[in-house]
């Protein structure tokens, strides 16, 4: 299968399979204050991605690009809203494009439509040092995602089999690129252990791609004629790989994705010490099936709500948010009891 139609079936399959799961949000609840001693209108939602302002916690996570016009379109009216909301957003693996230059224009669309917009270029771990250079510049990129996609490629039958070097490919890019590295899952969640391994490399941004989001082994097994579907149930559901991370390393910038649908979901990715969140399946949704002008709407629909949240907690900004106490329950209470996560 060549990889323009695999790039067009993940976004079928993806908009198919659905989007909520068990992201363990529901086993976070706040804890309402009766005396916030808030003004709405003073809440800010500043937030820090590295060393990154950027003037909201919510950026729209990589997905496409690759497949010939239909990604080229989705990749212009991602880049339009990140434009209007000034927002970052992150295009989808650009493999595609290093392999097939032709496939360049469905990327460099989002610098054309947000000349001075955050802009995220991604590769997968397998990269080279000279790939990994050029997808920043094919895009003068501000930052560089590299993904980590191991239950993806076991579940693709043409998928790789060898994950040796990933860690150390990852150093050398994250030492040679000139912008910041976020090195990224893409929905079953890093571990303690994981963030450890990443933290050792002097990368220090991480976006943890959570469970209970858009599922990739859900979306590979679409396309197999004998599913693994044992991978369909496997990762560490967003909340709880937040609170891995937190837990692992306190001076990282920690983005939360996967499964991030509402403002309430932001707020707790927050709460648990996230530092921003990322949205990708949810606005490919509303985009393909509502268009431009509702997705704006909903997004900044979200911003405002989260300022409501914020007021309601008595947290003027991001890093009130963080430091607001939470109560835990359920499965996540479980989990982080036998990780010894308090
Ligand atoms: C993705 N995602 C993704 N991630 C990545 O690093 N490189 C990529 O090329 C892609 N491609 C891609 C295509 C489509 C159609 C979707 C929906 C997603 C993963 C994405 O960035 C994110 O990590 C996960 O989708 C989890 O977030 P959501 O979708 O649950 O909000």
């Amino acid at each position: 299968m060549s990889r323009a139609k695999r790039k067009l079936d993940h976004i079928s399959h993806a908009l198919k399979t659905g989007q909520k799961q068990d992201t363990g949000f529901g086993d976070i609840r706040f804890i309402h204050q009766s005396l916030p001693n808030t003004n709405v209108d003073n809440v800010s939602l500043t937030a820090y991605f590295g060393e990154l302002k950027v003037s909201s916690p919510i950026f729209i996570n990589a997905m496409t690009g690759g497949g010939g016009a239909v990604t080229e379109k989705i990749n212009s009216q991602l880049a339009e809203l990140a434009c209007i909301l000034d927002i970052p957003l992150a295009v989808g693996s650009q493999m595609a494009a290093i392999k097939d230059p032709a496939e360049k224009n469905s990327y460099q669309i989002v610098r054309k439509k947000n000349p001075r917009g955050v802009i995220f270029a991604n590769i997968g771990s397998e990269a080279t040092i000279d790939q990994a250079k050029a997808c920043v510049d094919m895009l003068e990129a501000n930052c560089l995602q590299v993904h980590l996609n191991v239950i993806q490629e076991l579940v693709m039958p043409e998928g790789d089999r060898h994950f040796e070097g990933a860690l150390s490919r990852v150093e050398k890019i994250a030492n040679h690129v000139n912008v910041p590295v976020i090195v990224k899952e893409v929905g079953f969640g890093m571990s303690m252990e994981t963030i450890k391994k990443i933290v050792s490399t002097g990368v220090s941004i991480v976006d943890i791609g959570g469970f209970g989001g858009t599922n990739f082994s859900k979306i590979e097994n679409e396309r197999r004629l004998s599913p693994y579907s044992f991978f369909d149930d496997w990762g560490i559901p967003t909340a709880i790989s937040i609170a891995e991370a937190r837990n692992a390393a306190e001076n990282i910038t920690i983005a939360a994705s996967g499964g991030i649908q509402t403002a309430l979901d932001v707020a707790k990715a927050l709460a648990l010490g996230a530092n921003v969140a990322g949205l990708a399946g949810k606005v490919l949704q509303w985009l393909t099936a509502n268009g431009l002008e509702f997705t704006l709407e909903k997004i900044n629909g979200m911003l405002y709500e989260l300022k409501l949240i914020l007021a309601a907690l008595g947290a003027e900004d991001i890093s009130a948010l963080q430091r607001t106490p939470l109560v835990i329950h359920g499965n996540t209470l479980s989990w982080l009891k036998q990780r010894g996560i308090n």
